[in-house]
């Protein structure tokens, strides 16, 4: 699903032209609806409108069964970014700058009361943990050295992505992929780059950041590279590349403990 990516910022910016199509939502003059009646009052007629919106507008992400994908699962008892139904209520009203999209002004104060009645519903339908040991799924992480390359909890190397909290920023499907088959999902940010100034060597690495004047990438080894875009010679972008070994080799058992592992993390990032 190399796709994700592009089609998140298709939404993204689809939402971003609907705020600015609005006077005065971007600025935030708008009254905030407030939760009226608790989710759990919600008849099928609603549970089946929310039901419609969510396949919709959230399923691309969290999957048609609400299990995870690009984001977390939501077949949980709580939500770390909702504590309560008004909090729920208004995240998918709001939606996350930046990580996720906000429909509140598309759907109206209704259909928003039941987009979060039914994923409320959901909710109470299972449990949102995969089938593994986590303790011995650490234990792969250890001995798999994936700490030269992640942090966890302050410890490790930042070469890829902070996954101090990945369990609640990821669905375990998508972790599973990310670890046995990285090159079909790069996340924003970690795009891979070949550059090279017109007198040095060409690094490799992960494009750190870049802006008019700097581009700034991460090698292999974890050095930090500053180059002017002015004095480049080469700069060359690879789709669908990852710096991340792929680890098919891992035991069915082992890529499970790891899977459950990694969807404890919940910590502050
Ligand atoms: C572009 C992808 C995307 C779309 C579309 C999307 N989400 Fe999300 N959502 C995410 C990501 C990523 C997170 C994790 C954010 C974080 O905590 O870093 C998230 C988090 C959440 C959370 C909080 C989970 C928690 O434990 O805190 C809820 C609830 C949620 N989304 C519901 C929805 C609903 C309902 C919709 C549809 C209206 C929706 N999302 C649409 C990507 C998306
Ligand atoms: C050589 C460095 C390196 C090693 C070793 C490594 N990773 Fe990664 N990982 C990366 C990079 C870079 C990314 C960013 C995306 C990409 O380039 O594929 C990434 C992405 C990820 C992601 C996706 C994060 C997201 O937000 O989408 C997960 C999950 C992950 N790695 C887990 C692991 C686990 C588990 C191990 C050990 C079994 C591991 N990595 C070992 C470099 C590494």
């Amino acid at each position: 699903m190399a796709g994700v990516n592009v089609r998140t910022r298709v939404v993204l910016s689809a939402v971003a032209l609907a705020v600015l199509a609005v006077p005065g939502a971007a600025r935030g003059q708008y009254p905030a609806p407030v939760l009226e009646r608790p989710l759990a009052e919600a008849v099928a007629t609603d549970l089946a409108e929310g039901k419609r919106l969510y396949n919709a507008q959230c399923a691309l992400c969290h999957g048609i069964d609400g299990g995870g994908g690009y984001g977390p699962s939501l077949l949980r008892p709580t939500f770390a970014r909702a504590a309560d139904d008004a909090g729920l209520f208004t995240l998918v009203r709001t939606g996350i700058p930046g990580v996720m999209p906000g429909f509140g002004d598309a759907n109206g104060p209704r259909r928003s009361w039941q987009l979060a009645a039914f994923v409320r519903s959901m909710t109470r339908a299972g449990g949102a943990m995969p089938p593994g040991d986590a303790a011995h799924g650490r234990a792969v992480y250890q001995a798999r050295g994936c700490a030269n390359c992640h942090v966890l909890g302050g410890h490790g190397r930042a070469f890829g992505p902070d996954l101090t909290a990945i369990g609640l920023q990821r669905g375990p499907a998508y972790l599973r992929q990310a670890i046995v088959e990285p090159a079909a999902r790069v996340p924003d940010g970690h795009v891979v780059v070949t550059v090279r100034a017109k007198t040095g060597p060409a690094i490799r690495g992960v494009r750190v950041s870049e802006d008019a004047f700097w581009v700034h990438v991460r090698d292999a080894g974890g050095r930090l590279h500053a180059l002017r875009v002015s004095e480049l010679a080469e700069f060359r972008r690879e789709a669908g590349a990852s710096l991340m070994p792929a680890y098919g080799a891992l035991s069915a058992a082992d890529l499970d403990d790891l899977v459950a592992f990694l969807s404890t993390l919940r910590g502050q990032r």
